[in-house]
């Protein structure tokens, strides 16, 4: 486990761009936290890490926004999903098993078809503008990942 706090957003943006440096094809992240924890704005920074210059939003109307970095940025935000057959029909496994890195905000949807092995990252409020963000490797994909990280 690796322990961060951030004091804004564009720290939280930093953090993501770290992350994102050090993510490969076929990586997936799993990002818990509440509403406005800050899982869009990390993923913004992730996805800058990862060289994609396309600004990073929520995908309000679509399960999943495709941005093109080093390798492509899968960004799915399941807040509106009716239940994890509707992500089987959207092809997921071309995603999470494919070339790119997926970025997932409200993982729980997924529900049985949470990937065995993932990084798992959660975001609590901690006050105005200071977030408590940790990070877990799940699965030993992401062993060398998580001590990365941490030597940063
Ligand atoms: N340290 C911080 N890190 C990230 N965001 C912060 C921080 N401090 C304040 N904020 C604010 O919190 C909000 C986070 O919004 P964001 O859209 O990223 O949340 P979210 O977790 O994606 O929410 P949702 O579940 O609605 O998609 C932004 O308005 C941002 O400016
Ligand atoms: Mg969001």
């Amino acid at each position: 486990m690796v322990a961060f706090v951030t004091h804004s957003e564009q720290e939280t943006v930093e953090l993501g761009q770290k992350m994102g440096k050090l993510l490969n094809a076929g990586d997936i992240v799993l990002l818990y936290g509440g509403l406005g924890a800050g899982k869009t704005v990390l993923t913004r920074g992730i996805a800058l890490g990862l060289g994609a210059r396309d600004m990073v939003t929520s995908p309000t109307y679509t399960l999943m926004h495709r941005y093109e970095g080093k390798v492509p940025v899968y960004h799915f935000d399941l807040y509106r999903l009716s239940g994890p057959d509707e992500v089987l029909d959207l092809g997921y496994e071309e995603f999470f098993y494919g070339d790119g890195v997926s970025i997932v905000e409200w993982p729980e949807r997924l529900e049985y078809l949470c990937p065995e092995e993932y990084v798992r990252v959660e975001i609590e409020i901690a006050g105005e503008g200071k977030r408590e963000i940790t990070v877990d490797a799940v699965g030993d994909r992401y062993l060398r990942f998580e001590k990365e990280l941490k030597g940063i």
